[in-house]
């Protein structure tokens, strides 16, 4: 699949349409098992504000959406530009009696259908590697957040250590590919061989202090990070300006 020939949204579009049922077995194959808790240190940054409104950008078939109406007595709002996506995670929502909990909204994390300062929080997973300028997305996602609200992300990273990341490199470039044809057939192989280059891709060009910086610039503060899984996943937080 070439990224090249689209712009990032339909390229995204297309990447992710024959995942969303069985995407958590991908997130769980990509995370080296440990999405739940890579999730759950995200959602610690969250939690404790006690907000009633949240939006949850890039929901997917909406596992972290869900887990916030767990760990939260808010409503959540999940956002996501693929229909496939939605519709599986509508289908989730139902199955778990959460439609008066949860909203799905068709959209980009680019350009949110929101007015200034709605939410009391905010949480996006994966996101950034899938836009056009994540300094102008950073940006946008803070404008919807009131001021003090949380914000936090959830993303794949490259490990730092000269060992863990040869390690890194075999497993998703010559693992991940097979096991994901294995798994799911030919979707799985695409977004399999997609997702190591993507991961080395956005970290040579936007690394963390780099991105760190996009968010101070965005106007988030308190801006912290934590390194999970000897180097593998990334969460990073902090908190709308006043
Ligand atoms: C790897 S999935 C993550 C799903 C979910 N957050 C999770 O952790 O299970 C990335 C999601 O980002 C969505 N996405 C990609 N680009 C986007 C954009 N510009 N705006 C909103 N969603 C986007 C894709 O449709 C996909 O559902």
């Amino acid at each position: 699949m070439q990224a090249s020939r689209a712009t990032p949204n339909e390229f995204s579009r297309k990447l992710f349409a024959p995942l969303p049922s069985r995407y958590n077995l991908l997130a769980y194959l990509l995370s080296f098992g440990q999405d739940r808790r890579w999730r759950h240190a995200m959602l610690d940054h969250v939690v404790g504000s006690r907000p009633r409104l949240v939006l949850d950008v890039a929901c997917g078939p909406g596992a972290v959406t869900k887990a916030l109406t767990d760990k939260t007595d808010a409503h959540v709002v999940g956002l996501d530009l693929s229909e496939d996506m939605l519709r599986e995670g509508q289908r989730n929502v139902t199955r778990a009696h959460l439609e008066g909990r949860v909203s799905l909204v068709l959209g980009r994390g680019e350009r949110l259908p929101f007015a200034d300062h709605t939410f009391d929080a905010l949480t996006f997973t994966y996101l950034l590697r899938y836009v056009d300028d994540p300094q102008a997305t950073m940006a946008e996602l803070a404008r919807v957040v009131k001021p003090g609200g949380p914000i936090a992300n959830l993303e794949f990273a490259v490990p730092r250590r000269p060992v863990t990341r040869a390690a890194w490199w075999f497993y998703t470039r010559a693992v991940l590919p097979v096991a994901g044809y294995v798994t799911g057939g030919k979707g799985w192989w695409d977004v399999g061989r997609f997702l190591g280059p993507s991961i080395s891709q956005h970290y040579k060009k936007y690394s963390v202090d780099w991105t760190v910086n996009a968010w101070e610039h965005a106007g988030i503060e308190h801006v912290e990070s934590r390194a999970m899984s000897l180097g593998g996943g990334l969460v990073m937080w902090g908190y709308r300006a006043r």
